[in-house]
């Protein structure tokens, strides 16, 4: 269980994520929606340590990841995966490089510089490649990889590091239906078989509906939704996302593939 508590951020007098509060059981699949600038990365970045909160407490088994320091904010880390929006892979490098980056998440110092990784980890790495359908571009260079290609290798990289939480921000971006579906399909597969709690940050409510758990709804930082998919009506899209809401309401469907994979 993560117990985010009165959870803040603010950037000059911008109240970015306002007092949030939300428990998240262990092997769930959570949805974070909400409109551009609602504060779904921020909310991310301040689970995965990449920012500090204003105030409030990210509690795990009564420690609080917030306060973490030194080696135990490493090795929270290293339990924590976070795919960004933009996935900072390096296109110059092979995929099976960039997944093996993944590892150093909870190596210590001198091994993060030397770079050395043993066949095991290798194996690991290869096996991540494998689990996302990527094990054929292992030697391939990132630049040359499709958008979903790539986002895949991203997905690789986080399960290389063997998390136990993995934080996705915006993963369905710059893709189209289709391969929004395969992505959160290979999110959806982590989440059930290995039990990795994930946390999506996702415009797009139709998304979340399909592939999640529960959803939180943000609105100017604040949480004014929290429940299921089948909770999320007319209603609640528009306190989330005012009047364009509606816009979701009558889009179609096309994430039937996402329940089924
Ligand atoms: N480092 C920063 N410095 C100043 N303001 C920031 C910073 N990071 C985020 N913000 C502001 O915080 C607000 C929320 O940003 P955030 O990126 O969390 O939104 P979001 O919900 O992820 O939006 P999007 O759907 O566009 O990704 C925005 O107004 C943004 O400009
Ligand atoms: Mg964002």
């Amino acid at each position: 269980m993560l117990k985010i508590d009165k959870l803040s951020r603010r950037f000059g007098q911008n109240m970015v994520v306002n007092a949030a509060c939300v428990e998240i059981p262990d092997g769930q699949m959570l949805g974070v929606i909400g409109p551009t600038g609602a504060g779904k990365s921020t909310l991310l970045r301040m689970i995965s340590r990449l920012i500090d909160p204003t105030e409030g407490r990210i509690l795990r088994a009564d420690v609080d990841i917030a306060q973490l320091t030194g080696r135990d904010l490493r090795e929270w880390r290293s339990d924590c995966a976070m795919m960004a929006a933009q996935f900072n892979l390096v296109g110059q490098v092979s995929a099976m490089t960039n997944v093996l980056s993944g590892l150093l998440a909870g190596m210590p110092h001198w091994r993060t510089k030397a770079r050395i990784f043993t066949p095991r980890e290798r194996a690991q790495a290869m096996q991540a490649l494998a689990r996302v359908g990527m094990a054929h571009a292992a030697q391939q260079r990132v630049a040359v990889l499709s958008q979903a290609g790539q986002k895949r290798v991203a997905i690789a990289r986080a399960l290389a590091q063997q998390p136990k939480f993995l934080l996705a921000d915006d993963p369905a971006a710059q893709l189209d239906p289709q391969q929004t579906a395969d992505v959160m399909a290979v999110l959806r597969a982590i989440n059930r078989q290995d039990g990795v709690t994930v946390i999506c940050a996702l415009g797009d409510p139709q998304i979340a509906i399909a592939s999640c758990d529960r959803i939180i709804g943000l609105r100017e930082g604040r949480i004014v939704f929290d429940g299921a998919p089948d909770a999320l009506g007319r209603a609640q899209l528009y306190d989330i996302y005012g009047a364009a809401g509606y816009a979701f309401i009558d889009a179609p469907i096309a994430m039937e593939m996402v329940s089924a994979a």
